[in-house]
């Protein structure tokens, strides 16, 4: 499969590069082709030197990345995506795009934030056009411990998205991540709950004393 990251120069971005160029073919994506392709070799190198199979990391621009891949993540901050999305839309068509993107942000504590839409996933399900498949995932795992390709992630993963057949990609690539378990949750509109977790388990960290909480359910 052709994966595109954008904003893969980033903390997560690089995780999903890495766990996934042994099966996939990523287009490591930045808004400059030079930050892009420093990044894709740093990741290369980081592949190889642990005797690990790198089936392509290239680095590009976020438009030229998500021409003629099959899926587009969006592993960019609340802040910027829908600016970048705006700017990007004309060159989408029929791409599934994940977001793990969680708005939020810091008073005392971590606070979710989301836009009238009720998520960022229905935002940005919003912006693009309407054959793009929008699915909502990975917004509870850790940026740290998905960039050690080495550490098993026992994790659940929720997924959430309008369109059956884009949801079970979704699954399939989370299944591509040992030991990750996709769970179902519902269609785009439940977004929003899983979203909300993020602030929740960062703050739940902190007072506790933990640090890159994850979720799973038993
Ligand atoms: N970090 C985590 O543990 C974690 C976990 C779950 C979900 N998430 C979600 O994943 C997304 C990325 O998180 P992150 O921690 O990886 O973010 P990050 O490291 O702060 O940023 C990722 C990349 O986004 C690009 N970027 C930054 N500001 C931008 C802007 N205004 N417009 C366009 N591109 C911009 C940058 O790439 P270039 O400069 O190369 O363009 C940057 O390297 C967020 O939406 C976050 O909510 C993060």
């Amino acid at each position: 499969m052709k994966i595109a990251i954008l904003g893969g120069t980033g903390s997560i971005g690089e995780g999903f590069a890495l766990r996934w160029a042994e099966k996939h073919e990523i287009s490591l994506c930045s808004r400059e082709v030079g930050k892009a392709k420093t990044a894709a070799d740093e990741y290369r190198e980081t592949l190889l030197s642990k005797g690990m199979v790198c089936c392509g990391i290239t680095g590009c621009t976020n438009e030229v990345g998500i021409k003629d891949v099959d899926v587009v993540v969006l592993s960019v901050p609340y802040q910027g995506v829908v600016e970048l999305l705006k700017t990007l839309r004309p060159h989408f068509k029929d791409q599934i795009v994940i977001s793990l993107v969680v708005p939020m942000k810091k008073n005392r504590w971590f606070e979710y934030t989301p836009p009238k839409q009720g998520s960022a996933a229905l935002e940005i399900r919003d912006i693009l056009p309407k054959s793009v498949k929008v699915v909502s995932a990975y917004h509870n795992i850790s940026a740290k411990k998905l960039a050690n390709p080495a550490l098993v992630l026992d994790y659940d993963v929720v997924i959430c998205g309008d369109d059956e057949d884009a949801k079970k990609v979704v699954m399939e690539l989370t299944r591509d991540i040992k030991n990750l378990r996709p769970l179902d949750g519902g269609d785009l509109g439940c977004s929003s709950m899983i979203e909300s977790l993020t602030p929740f388990l960062i703050n739940l960290a902190i007072r506790n004393g933990l640090s890159d909480l994850g979720v799973k359910f038993i």
